[in-house]
């Protein structure tokens, strides 16, 4: 397993570029197996969870493949008339979006057999509000054998609401909605950009989708849908990583690519904390200060501040002049890197959903354990800053979701190498 290795110190300075998203590409796949012609994917992150996804569409007799040749960072997926719509639990264990091909599955092919995605480290993660807006469009759903059994002759629009607001619960039904006869109605949808990004691919596939990106879809069915050519949004939350990662190294970084709109409620928090952070003609430009201001922030929903930043904030705030509340109000395990700040010196301590972080002058460098994606960036960044080595080991975690991030960090000056 590999281990990175980050020595504490340097100030980061200068460009970076963000990949695509991986939160908006994983879905956009699964979207591809909707279309009669073949869809092309560009700005497809080089991450495991991708290469994961290609290989489940492969067992599924779907031609999914990187495309070869001189553009990188281009997938291209084509799915037969007909194919074997099933999940495994060996793939769907490793990576928990694979439910995402449930509503393809189930709009075009009639049948799906996925594997119940099972927890994970930061939660439970069930997926009852995906399954109960299925059987609102018409689909009988049976549970047995830890797997989803699901079948609809043809789907039928309806008015579904989600009791929770769920990400890829509004992303599948979504998928499963647009080829579905008549109209559905999404209510307490989901608001994130990578749903809005979905949708963009959808109308352009044919789709005829309204209000993606609001509480409020409208979808009219229609009965098939073609490829597409679409090109992946930028990666928000490994943009807002960088932003930290410049912020706790009192660095100057401009984060090329990055989304201002994406990103409001981050920038907002790291402006609180005393950083400049300023939109620039294609990204976000952030200075840090000396020593961040305590800041209090609460996860929620998009447009809100995003459970996904909460453990790389959380690194920031550990060396503040001060002491900062965070909530986690999205997941019910997400501090696990709690423990391991701790480590390093951090002052924190969990009561329930909330994290008390009480600013220490300086974090000191130590071996520290990955346990979930997040939480892998949060070590490295509170590497950056500590004094001597830190040792982050178990780095797969942080693999599924950045791509190559200790080289990015290298290229802002920072001393991170990657040890096999
Ligand atoms: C998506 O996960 C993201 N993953 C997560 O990013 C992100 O943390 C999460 O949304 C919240 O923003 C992808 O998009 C691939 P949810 P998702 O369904 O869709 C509960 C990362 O680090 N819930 O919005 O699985 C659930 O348990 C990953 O990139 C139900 O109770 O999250 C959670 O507490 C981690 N029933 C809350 O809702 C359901 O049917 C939000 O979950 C569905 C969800």
């Amino acid at each position: 397993m590999d281990q990175i290795h980050v020595e504490g110190g340097p100030r980061l300075e200068g460009e970076v570029r963000v990949s695509g998203s991986k939160n908006a590409t994983l879905p956009l796949m699964a979207a591809a197996l909707l279309g009669e012609g073949a869809t092309t994917l560009r700005n497809v992150p080089d991450l495991a969870d991708v290469t994961t996804l290609l290989e489940l569409l492969r067992t599924m007799g779907v031609d999914a493949q990187w495309v070869p040749g001189a553009e990188r960072h281009v997938v291209r997926v084509h799915a037969p008339p007909n194919v074997l719509p099933e999940a495994p639990y060996d793939l769907v264990r490793k990576m928990r979006a694979s439910v995402l091909v449930l509503g393809p599955l189930l709009a075009r092919f009639g049948r799906a057999r996925v594997s119940l995605p099972g927890g994970c480290a930061i939660g439970a993660r069930p997926i009852d509000q995906h399954l109960k807006a299925f059987r609102a469009l018409g689909a009988e759903i049976l549970l047995e054998g830890g797997y989803v059994e699901a079948r609809a002759r043809r789907l039928k629009g309806a008015t579904v609401r989600f009791d929770k607001i769920t990400v890829t619960g509004t992303e599948n039904v979504l998928m499963a909605a647009v080829l579905a006869e008549g109209t559905t109605v999404l209510e307490n949808a989901a608001r994130e950009p990578e749903v809005e990004d979905l949708a963009r691919a959808l109308n352009a596939m044919g789709a005829r989708i309204r209000g993606a990106g609001t509480d409020l879809v409208v979808v009219e069915g229609v009965s098939t849908l073609t490829g597409v050519e679409h090109t992946v949004i930028s990666d928000r939350i490994e943009a807002g990583t960088l932003l930290v990662a410049a912020a706790i190294t009192r660095g100057d970084v401009h984060v090329q690519g990055a989304v201002p709109a994406h990103l409001d409620a981050v920038v907002g928090k790291l402006r609180e904390a005393g950083c400049t952070v300023v939109p620039t003609a294609d990204g976000l430009r952030c200075k840090g200060p000396d020593v961040p201001e305590p800041v209090d922030l609460q996860t929620t929903e998009h447009p809100g501040f995003p459970t996904d930043m909460q453990a790389q904030l959380m690194a920031l705030l550990s060396v503040a002049r001060g002491t900062s509340v965070i909530s986690e109000n999205i997941f019910e395990n997400r501090f696990m890197h709690v423990a391991e700040l701790r480590r390093m010196g951090a002052d924190i301590r969990v009561e329930g959903h909330t994290a008390v972080v009480k600013g220490v002058h300086t974090l000191s460098g130590a071996p520290v354990m990955a346990t979930d994606l997040r939480a892998s960036a949060s070590l490295i960044l509170a590497g950056l800053r500590g004094a001597g080595t830190t040792r982050v080991a178990r780095v797969y975690h942080l693999d599924r979701g950045y791509e190559a991030l200790e080289r990015k960090l290298q290229t802002l000056g920072a001393r991170t190498t990657r040890v096999k």
